[in-house]
């Protein structure tokens, strides 16, 4: 869409971001003080922002770009391109963010650790779309409740690294850090970060988003045709069964429908479905050229992506990345790992939604299976104090990372249920809603995470050890994880709903 159109969709935005308005969200506890005003004052929060203003910040995890002449040309080119996604698009996820946050959605957030060159087809980017409406299909079946769809897909290229630098055999070269940046061979050539990347990975996000908005809404994501998106023979048996009952039901009900007058209508809520793009705001010189401000509202929105995270290692409060992220206006990620301190959580908080607006912030936590529940019940504890409307989600991925016998990174299956069991049990604990899991998982038979129904050993790691970068679930175990969590969150409504929960 040309960018002259891009005002008709910020029209009417203003409104919703006055200070003084209490977000309007049905069924939030009346109690509690939403008055931005004075939590800006007391948290101070900064004002001054510009697209460009994160390049006075102290800035990590970024690549030493060689020639400055050449990034600079790959950004100018980059500001000319088309936007990726729109501002209304971004609004609507944060509207269906805001319904999480009161409870009345759940959100399914996952895709790839890093999108790859390499790894660009048709047939990976269907399969794990498929996956994703699968698990869609029975969390939304067994609560009854909206599943916001948030693919990691379609621009999730650049990665954080713990060592700047690499050494194998006494050679030292600098890490990987995503196809958006540099190869992954260990060579000299392909670690030397190259600003022309950043051209590709737009160019391959854009055919991504193209292919996967085609099968959202082009007739393959038709409920009818659920029976189809996981039918392969790798998955285990007794998951297919399951799976298989529940289309059954739903095609009977289908049947039934018909009978209806409102038939039309449910087959036209069910032929499509409604799927956004995110990825972490990592690289912020691409993130900066594909900022674009509305000429009516001048607000900014990254057209990268529809939601934006900010990784463990790069939530720094004065850092680089912070302050990108605060003046854009979409939904935004805010990863916490076990060196979050309250006082810099609260801050960050105030910081990235000044406005206190319900389905800006997700706080995603990520503390490892063992932390959780040592570390989560006093920032959900200080979330409630401070009366900050928030979407708690689960990412029992990056907290769970370890080193099999045989040398291979990889997540005990077992270590991730238990992370997210845990996650559920603690807001259980403190009246809170636990809104939504993170995952890295993938629609192909990989083996790369140990576990789950296949029981996929140390020994099997190496058949199809495929990831960038992070082990992933495979589709078996990322449907096995969604009857899990669809079993926990029945159990949590019906005891809601003062029911004894049935098996
Ligand atoms: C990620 O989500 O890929 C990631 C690197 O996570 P984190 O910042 O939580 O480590
Ligand atoms: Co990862």
């Amino acid at each position: 869409m040309p960018l002259a159109i891009w005002p008709q969709y910020m029209a009417g935005y203003a409104a919703h971001t006055s200070f003084t308005t209490r977000p309007a969200i049905a069924g939030k506890r009346p109690s509690v003080p939403l008055y931005p005003v004075a939590l800006k004052r007391r948290f101070r929060v900064a004002q001054n922002w510009s697209p460009q203003s994160w390049r006075s910040k102290p800035i990590r995890q970024v690549p030493a770009y060689s020639d400055a002449a050449a990034l600079a040309a790959v950004e100018a080119k980059l500001k000319t391109h088309p936007p990726l996604v729109f501002a209304g698009e971004a609004r609507n996820l944060k509207a269906k963010l805001a319904d999480v946050a009161a409870g009345k959605a759940f959100l399914l957030q996952g895709g790839d650790c890093a999108e790859s060159f390499a790894e660009f087809h048709a047939n990976n980017i269907r399969d794990t779309f498929c996956v994703f409406l699968s698990m869609a299909m029975v969390l939304t079946f067994a609560v009854n409740l909206p599943v916001v769809k948030v693919g990691r897909i379609a621009g999730q290229f650049a990665k954080p690294r713990s060592d700047d630098s690499e050494t194998r055999d006494g050679v030292v070269l600098p890490s990987y850090r995503g196809d958006i940046i540099n190869g992954e061979e260990f060579t000299v050539a392909d670690r030397e970060p190259d600003p022309e990347r950043m051209i590709r990975a737009y160019f391959q996000a854009a055919a991504t988003a193209n292919l996967v908005r085609a099968f959202a809404t082009g007739g393959y994501a038709d409920l009818s045709r659920a029976r189809h998106w996981y039918l392969d023979d790798h998955h285990h048996h007794d998951l297919l069964q399951r799976y298989v009952a529940i289309v059954d039901k739903i095609a009977e009900g289908g049947e039934f429908l018909r009978t209806f007058a409102l038939a039309d209508t449910v087959r036209q809520q069910t032929s499509r479905v409604d799927f956004y793009f995110s990825h972490e705001a990592l690289l912020l010189p691409y993130e900066e050229a594909l900022t674009r401000q509305d000429s009516i509202t001048k607000e900014h929105y990254a057209t990268s992506g529809h939601m934006l995270w900010i990784g463990d290692r790069t939530r720094q409060l004065d850092g680089a990345h912070i302050e990108y992220c605060r003046g854009i206006k979409n939904p935004i990620g805010l990863k916490c790992g076990p060196s979050m301190s309250e006082d810099e959580f609260l801050k960050l908080i105030a910081m990235l939604n000044p406005a206190n607006e319900a389905g800006r912030l997700t706080l995603i936590a990520r503390f490892g299976a063992d932390k959780v529940s040592e570390k989560l019940p006093r920032l959900i504890r200080a979330v409630k104090r401070e009366g900050f409307n928030v979407v708690w989600s689960c990412d029992p991925m990056h907290g769970n990372t370890v080193k099999s016998a045989s040398g291979y990174k990889t997540r005990p299956f077992d270590r991730v249920i238990k992370e997210v069991k845990t996650f559920f049990d603690v807001h259980r604990a403190e009246q809170t809603y636990a809104g939504g899991v993170h995952l890295e998982m993938t629609g192909q038979n990989v083996t790369e995470c140990m576990g789950g129904a296949q029981d996929i050993t140390d020994v099997d790691l190496h058949d199809r050890y495929n990831t960038r970068c992070d082990p992933r679930l495979n589709a078996s175990q990322a449907l096995e994880l969604a009857f899990l969590l669809a079993d926990s969150l029945r159990d949590e409504r019906m005891k809601g709903a003062g029911l004894a929960a049935s098996a």
